[in-house]
Order: structure tokens, then sequence, then C-alpha cells
């Protein structure tokens, strides 16, 4: 009943249940995790509409889709509606199948620039970005947050603007730009807007468990969810929350064996497809939200975080792994 396909725009997805667009996470790789573990969507992480038109190859190799990905959910973040309607274009002559606007961002580097929250407090021109991004032809979604600052919540009028020029669905964040990741998301604003929304709303904030999954989409009645933080290091709980919505199984919190081998995994396949020193270094913030929540646990973490080499780090981890 919970667990249900979603029509996004044209585009149909089988279940509602996503991970969010996390910088620095969610490349292909991760995104492959989480798709092969149940994620029906996943989006990019957040890519730079202004380096996506000067040409930039690292920009541009970030369009790249995972083999066998079925939906290519491409995550923009700019402040220029022209520029950013040229990015979309750009990524929809990739092969992109959906394009989210990210208006919530609360790095200053980001909204110094009049990107992310910037953007959403600007609804005049949050408007004029989303008309400007769907004349590339594909779905395009929003994610917000619910604005500002505690006395500058603006939500309400951020989705009145969007959905006027065209946006397909909403993705929500209820807190403020100020708050950062911190304190609680508002998920009454969430029900709010669900119930009023003439487009599909995307709940996001504190979905860090299967059973926070249900409670979100009961108590909000959200038309989907997308998990961020809670499948940092925990790739499984896509499956284990679809396995909660539709069969009500409860939760098997994976053990540390299960921890040690999806990181495992998830450090090669990133050597295969990074390169081997581009995997060693930067897995090993993943490596240390895999290996966590079991009493020698801190050992491994702060001796994965000396490693120099992907050699070094497999031999750790294959030290604790049961033939
Ligand atoms: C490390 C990190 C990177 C993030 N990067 C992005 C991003 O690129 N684009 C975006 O819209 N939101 C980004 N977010 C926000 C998440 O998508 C999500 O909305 C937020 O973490 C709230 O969900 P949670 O409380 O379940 O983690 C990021 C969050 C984290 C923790």
């Amino acid at each position: 009943m919970y667990l249900q396909p979603i029509k996004i725009g044209s585009l149909h997805i089988n279940g509602n249940i996503f991970s969010a667009p996390m910088a620095g996470y969610t490349d292909c790789v991760t995104r492959h995790i989480f798709c092969n573990n149940g994620a029906f969507l996943a989006y990019t992480e957040m890519i730079s509409s202004e380096a996506l038109v000067r040409n930039n190859s690292r920009t541009l190799s970030m369009l790249k889709r995972f083999d066998g990905e079925k939906i290519l959910a491409v995550q923009l973040y700019g402040s220029k509606p022209e520029i950013l309607g040229r990015a979309a274009l750009i990524a929809a002559e990739s092969g992109a199948d959906l394009i989210d606007l990210n208006a919530g961002c609360p790095v200053r580097k980001v909204t110094q620039k009049g990107g992310g929250a910037a953007l959403g407090r600007d609804v005049r021109k949050l408007g004029l970005a989303i008309r400007a991004m769907v004349k590339a032809g594909l779905p395009v979604t929003v994610k917000i947050r619910s604005g500002w600052d505690e006395t500058e919540q603006n939500w309400r009028e951020a989705v009145q603007a969007v959905v006027q020029e065209g946006a397909s669905a909403i993705g929500f964040h209820p807190r403020t730009c100020r708050q950062g990741y911190g304190g609680k998301a508002d998920w009454k604003a969430l029900g709010e807007l669900s119930a009023a929304a003439p487009v599909p709303v995307i709940g996001s904030g504190d979905l860090d468990s299967p059973s926070a999954v249900l409670k979100m989409l009961k108590k909000t009645s959200c038309s989907g969810v997308m998990i961020a933080r809670g499948a940092i290091g925990y790739p499984e709980i896509f499956s284990r929350t679809c396995s909660l919505l539709n069969e009500g199984t409860p939760e098997i919190p994976p053990t540390p064996e299960d921890r040690l081998r999806s990181a495992k995994n998830h450090l090669l396949m990133a050597a295969e497809t990074f390169g081997e020193n581009s995997a060693a270094r930067n897995m090993k913030k993943l490596l240390a939200a895999y290996v966590r929540g079991w009493p020698s646990a801190s050992k491994l973490r702060n001796d994965l975080m000396k490693t120099t080499n992907l050699s070094a780090q497999l031999t750790l981890l294959d030290g604790f792994i049961q033939d």
C-alpha cells in the first residue's frame, strides 16, 4: 500500500523509494549500489550548470550513467535561468531522463553565488529557471527547503511558482537553510504540502531507518521518499525498506560481516570505475560509514583512515571478513 509506482511527468517509475542527491557521495558507483539494493531512482550529486556549459570535462563526466541505470536523474545547481536552461539541454543530450533543480543547498560557496537555497529564496528567479529548464523536453523537478530561516519560510510561494512554470514534482526537505542538517525536519509542513500540491511530493529529512520511511509515508501522505544520510554505509536500507512496506518484515540490522562485505564490494567497484588511486582516496569517508556499530569498529576505522592505497584497505577489510 505504501510502496507504489509513481509517475513524474512522462516518466513511469516502478516504486516511490528513491535515493537523495548527495554531493561527494552519489556518483555512478554509489547509485549503482543503491539501485542494486532496491532504490527505484537515484539522483546524481548536484552538478554545476556553469561548469557544464563551459564544457568542463570533470563535470561532464558526472553525467555518466552506470551500466543498466534505468533512470538517469541529474541534479543541477546554479543561479542563472539562462545557464540552467542550457545545462538542462546538455544533460538531456547526454542521455538524462529527468532533471532536478537544486534550490536548497545551504553551503555558503553555493548560496553566495545565488545558487541552492539562495535561488529557492528568490521565487521569481526560481520560476524563470524552471521555465528555461523545461524547454529541454524532460520532466523537471525541484528540490527545495522550507525557507531561508525561521522567519522566512517561503515554500508555499516557491511551490506555486515552480508548478506554474511546469515542474513535474517537488522534492521537499523541510528544514530551513539556516538549520543546515541539524534539528528536526518539519514533517508537518511536508504533510501540508503533500495534501495541497498538484504534482507528486517526494519527502526528505530524517529517514534513518526503514521504519522512519514508513512513518513519513503514513504521517505525511507524501507520494514518495528520498533517503539520504541513512543510506551512507547502509545501502541495504532500500531493500529492507521495501520488505517492510511490502510484507511488514521488520528491519534486520546488518551484521558487522554484512557491513564489511558491502564496504569491500563498494571499494572494488569504485576502483574498477575510477581507478585504484582515486578510489583509495575518495572512499575513505564511505569506508568509515560502513565500519561502525560494533565494539572493535573504531580501531579498524582508524586503521583504514591511515591507509594510502587500495591494497592496504582491502587487506584490512579481508582481515575481518570470514571466508
Ligand atoms: C553529505 C551530503 C550531501 C548532500 N548533497 C546534496 C546535493 O548535492 N543536493 C541536494 O539537493 N541535497 C543534498 N543533500 C541533502 C540531502 O539530499 C537530504 O535532503 C538531507 O540530507 C536530508 O535528509 P536526511 O535527514 O535523511 O539526511 C546532501 C546531504 C548530505 C548529508
